[in-house]
């Protein structure tokens, strides 16, 4: 049985005005199925940061409207819609967005402070999901004595401490060699694998090949 996790309906989304107007996001509807691993394709400036940024609830569109696990985004305040970010959804981006000041330990922990979890479970679960991702040896090192790779599993470890049912991937092997990017990949197939639906954005036609299904974006359309 399959059923409808995320769905865009007649999603628009317009940047400026006049002469400086930009359809990023052209008419777009689709649905992703729970369980779906999907990747978004399309040259540089064709939409895809932007549709996933409706998809995760960062942005919201011009027109149209966007629904996770039937729910109707736009109809949601401000607290309800980051509750849907903090509960459904986990975010994977190219640059990491570590903070550089925290551990290791303490950039996992980061969700978990915002939901008001205790200390000792924090770091309880933080180092569990740390261990499953190969970096317990790293838990006290800061991000910049890491490598990208180490960094990027990191970020995947942050992503999945609340046990989101989405996960999002904005070119989360951009800034990786070959081999940490391959790792990355296999970690999100492993996540696929447990249930969870992920959303990956790649400018790699051999990692997008392997999932799936592909979306192909250009001039903000679907194609
Ligand atoms: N905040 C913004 N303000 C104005 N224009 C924007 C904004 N964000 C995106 N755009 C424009 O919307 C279009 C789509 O951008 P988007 O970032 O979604 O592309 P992309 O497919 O993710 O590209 P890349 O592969 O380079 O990351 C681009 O023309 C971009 O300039
Ligand atoms: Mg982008």
């Amino acid at each position: 049985m399959t059923e409808a996790l995320i769905e865009l309906a007649h999603v628009w989304k317009i940047f400026g005005e006049g002469e400086a107007e930009t359809v990023a996001v052209r008419d777009v509807s689709l649905t992703i199925e729970k369980g779906e691993f999907v990747a978004i394709i399309g040259t540089s400036g064709s939409g895809k940061s932007t549709l996933m940024n409706q998809i995760g609830i960062l942005d919201t569109p011009t027109r149209g409207d966007v629904f996770i696990n039937h729910h109707k985004v736009s109809d949601m305040s401000e607290n309800e819609r980051a509750r849907v970010r903090r509960v459904e959804l986990g975010f994977v981006f190219q640059q990491f967005n570590l903070i550089p000041t925290f551990t290791v330990l303490e950039n996992v922990e980061i969700p978990m402070v915002l939901k008001e979890v205790e200390m000792d479970e924090r770091r309880e679960k933080a180092s569990l999901i740390l261990d499953s991702l190969e970096l317990r040896h790293r838990l006290n090192y800061y991000p910049g004595q890491l490598s990208g790779g180490q960094q990027q599993r990191v970020a995947i470890a942050r992503a999945l401490v609340n046990d989101p049912g989405i996960i999002l991937a904005d070119e989360p092997t951009g800034n990786l060699d070959t081999k940490s990017g391959a790792m990355v990949f296999d970690i999100l197939n492993s996540l696929r694998d447990q249930g969870k639906t992920i959303v990956l954005i790649t400018h790699d036609p051999n990692l997008a090949g392997k999932t799936e299904r592909t979306i192909r974006m250009q001039d903000g359309e679907v194609v």
